[in-house]
């Protein structure tokens, strides 16, 4: 089983007067649950797993579009400069897949996609929450015959409402509570937000749609 930094459920997160966050949201967050130096230090250490894995296969990395966004930028970020500082390497190209599941905080069954040319191998995801949406990918990047196809989420939220689907690469293990920030949306607003933090319930309605 892949291995993850656990958030543990009675985590409050920090304080957020402790941290940058932008005006505009200050009213809007609960607290930073993963600050941004955190996560860069994670998928630094996710860039040299997938490396020693991947030997010195071709990989097309294909980022799931909008919110994996950030993690896929400093996760290349980070194989580019293992792939520059050491004698084996990893061939790499990219490509861009657009998934739309949500709307407000919750997850709805219809999974649209949007672009993508050439879908296989390596695929870079913000959250899995139940693991329907990257479900209904894999099923889609399956119909290509892909040699292998690996999975690196982010996220991966502790929620009763999961399939039981697991990414072959985590980051962190997060409490079953709604996060924004580090390109993960609220109904698209929080995108522009370095942590990753709890949204507040005042702010769930005041940008519902
Ligand atoms: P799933 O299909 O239930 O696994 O949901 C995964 C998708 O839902 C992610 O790609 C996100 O777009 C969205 N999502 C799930 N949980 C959160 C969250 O806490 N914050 C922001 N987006 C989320
Ligand atoms: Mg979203």
């Amino acid at each position: 089983m892949a291995a993850f930094l656990e958030i543990s459920d009675d985590c409050r997160g920090h304080e957020l007067g402790l941290f940058c966050v932008p005006k505009h949201y200050e009213e809007d967050l609960d607290s930073v649950i993963i600050p941004n130096g955190l996560i860069k230090d994670r998928t630094e250490r996710l860039a040299r797993d997938i490396v020693r894995d991947m030997g010195g296969h071709h990989i097309v990395a294909l980022c799931v579009l909008k919110g994996g966004y950030k993690f896929f930028a400093d996760l290349m970020d980070y194989i580019k400069t293992l792939n520059q500082n050491s004698d084996r390497s990893v061939p790499m190209t990219v490509d861009f897949i657009r998934l739309k599941s949500y709307s407000n905080d919750q997850s709805t069954n219809c999974v649209k996609v949007i672009g993508g040319d050439e879908l296989s191998a390596l695929s870079g995801k913000d959250i899995v929450e139940t693991g329907r949406t990257m479900e209904t990918l894999l099923t889609l990047l399956n119909e290509c015959r892909p040699k292998m196809v690996k999975v690196v989420s982010l996220l991966v939220k502790r929620t009763p409402r999961s399939s039981g689907y697991r990414p072959d690469y985590i980051g962190f293990e997060v409490p079953d509570k709604f996060l924004v920030g580090y390109a993960l949306d609220y109904n698209e607003y929080f995108r522009d937000l370095s942590h990753i933090c709890i949204l507040s319930d005042s702010a769930k309605e005041k940008y519902k749609v």
